[in-house]
């Protein structure tokens, strides 16, 4: 698939956060390396469907939907992204080119609808569950995981707090994200009426050398240029925030994942 990227245009594939930006894909990975035990955790306490069907939305660098497919040997897996790129040479999955906030599957087509790190990068972020439901199959699970970054803005640290709200609003500008829609995700479910609803909140940390806070600095400094075009920072605070990181008394919540899952009955 060819993109046309147009980047005076909010939205994902324009952004700073897009495939086409060298060290994407080590940027992804840390992002694998963070969440990939969080979100195992979530499907080993969920029982599922024999051979289920299993999709996983955005499915990035596809380190995930590789271990669904090896934790569910029956199950179908199929991992969708609007720029499938790194979802190569993952044995057992099958990959579809999928725009999630305008794409359709036909109902009832899933046991398991899972995204994570999606969502809160979308505007049709509501409109996107709505249907996701519809996709699933009685008893199927819609398992969605966001990540949110609430908790930094009420860190100790001024500096920090600045960079958290800077990066808050260009994700917000640039891509139409919405960094702190995630602690609304159980009430999301609840409200589409979905049973055995379950939602869990873990906070990552930046400074302490975690790979949340190796993820943390990626994407700042993927971000850099964008927040000094803006005006959202100076080079001033981005060094600051490099010395600030690099100080060993220095620790502070950042990229906290929201997951929730609820079941169609
Ligand atoms: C932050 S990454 C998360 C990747 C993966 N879910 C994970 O957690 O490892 C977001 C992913 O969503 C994809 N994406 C962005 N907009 C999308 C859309 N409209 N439809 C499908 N995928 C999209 C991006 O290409 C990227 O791979």
């Amino acid at each position: 698939m060819t993109l046309t990227v147009n980047l005076d245009e909010p939205g994902y594939t324009s952004s700073f956060l897009a495939d086409q930006h060298a060290g994407q894909l080590a940027r992804l990975r840390t992002l694998e390396r963070v969440f990939d035990p969080l979100s195992q955790e979530v499907f080993d306490q969920l029982v599922l469907a024999d051979k289920p069907a299993i999709l996983d939305l955005g499915a990035g660098a596809g380190s995930l939907a590789g271990w669904l497919s090896q934790r569910y040997p029956q199950a179908s897996v199929t991992a969708t992204d609007i720029d499938t790129r790194f979802l190569t040479d993952i044995l057992g999955i099958r990959v579809l080119t999928h725009n999630a906030a305008t794409d359709d599957f036909p109902v009832a087509s899933f046991d398991v609808v899972h995204a994570r790190a999606l969502l809160c990068h979308l505007g049709e972020r509501e409109d996107l569950l709505t249907r996701a439901i519809t996709w699933l199959r009685p008893g199927g699970w819609l398992v969605i995981e966001d990540v949110s970054l609430q908790p930094s803005l009420s860190a100790a640290n001024p500096l920090f707090r600045k960079v958290a709200q800077a990066g808050i609003t260009l994700l917000e500008q640039t891509v139409g994200s919405d960094m702190l829609w995630a602690a609304t995700l159980p009430d999301r479910l609840r409200d589409r009426g979905l049973a055995n609803l379950g939602h869990r909140t873990l906070e990552g940390r930046i400074g302490d050398n975690s790979p949340a806070d190796t993820f943390w600095a990626a994407t700042t400094a993927q971000a850099g240029p964008a927040l000094l075009k803006r005006g959202l920072l100076e080079q001033d605070d981005l060094d600051g925030m490099t010395r600030l990181r690099a100080d060993p008394a220095f620790t502070a919540a950042a990229l906290t994942l929201v997951s929730a899952w609820g079941q169609v009955v």
